[in-house]
């Protein structure tokens, strides 16, 4: 009798266990990290005619270049650039002058170089061309597997048009 109490005892407890393994929940943090990671860094054709002296153009990637996203954007938007995201919140912008000093900019940053006089001292003298500028704003990775900077085409953040329109700023020549 004690014996078939025992066993029967030990089943409710192994069945017990069993379900409490179902019921625990065992993430596999590794997974998980992996989903959220971006694979390899991507590398993207410049367009043709990305490059653009149309001002408005330029204004828009200056825009995206000097804010943070549309809610906080101050001053006059430049035309046929979005305030509003698809799902209807503040689009985001670039914010690059959290890192870089570049032309005009309120508190640029000193994380990432400064883009200031670009096109005299990177692109007029052939140390860069606007195709390798547009790569480095599409994804950072590309010479630097351990960037500080933004992944902005790779993740979405931005169209190759806005891309386009960031290189176009940053190649300009400005006052
Ligand atoms: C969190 C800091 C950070 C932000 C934000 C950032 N950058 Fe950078 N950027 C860097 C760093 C650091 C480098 C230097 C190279 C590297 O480590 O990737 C760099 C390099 C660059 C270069 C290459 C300069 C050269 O000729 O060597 C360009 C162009 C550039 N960034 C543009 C941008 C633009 C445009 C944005 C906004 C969309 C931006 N960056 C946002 C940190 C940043």
């Amino acid at each position: 009798m004690i014996k078939i109490v025992t066993l029967v005892a030990m089943a409710g407890i192994a069945s017990f266990a069993v379900d409490l393994k179902s019921v625990i929940e065992t993430p596999e943090a590794k997974q998980i990290i992996q989903k959220d990671l971006l694979g390899p860094a991507k590398t993207f054709t410049m367009p043709a005619g990305c490059i653009t002296t149309d001002a408005e153009a330029i204004a828009r990637g200056k825009f995206i270049f000097h804010n943070l996203n549309g809610k906080k954007a101050k001053g006059p938007f430049p035309k046929g650039l979005a305030k509003k995201n698809a799902k209807g919140k503040a689009k985001q912008y670039g914010n690059c002058v959290a890192c870089h000093n570049i032309e005009g900019a309120k508190g640029g940053g000193n994380i990432g170089p400064d883009l200031s006089n670009y096109k005299k001292h990177f692109i007029d003298t052939k140390v860069r061309n606007s195709a390798w500028v547009y790569q480095k704003i599409a994804d950072a990775r590309i010479d630097n597997a351990n960037t500080h900077m933004t992944i902005n085409l790779t993740t979405g953040l931005f169209s190759k048009k806005e891309v386009c329109e960031l290189t176009s700023y940053i190649v300009s020549k400005k006052k």
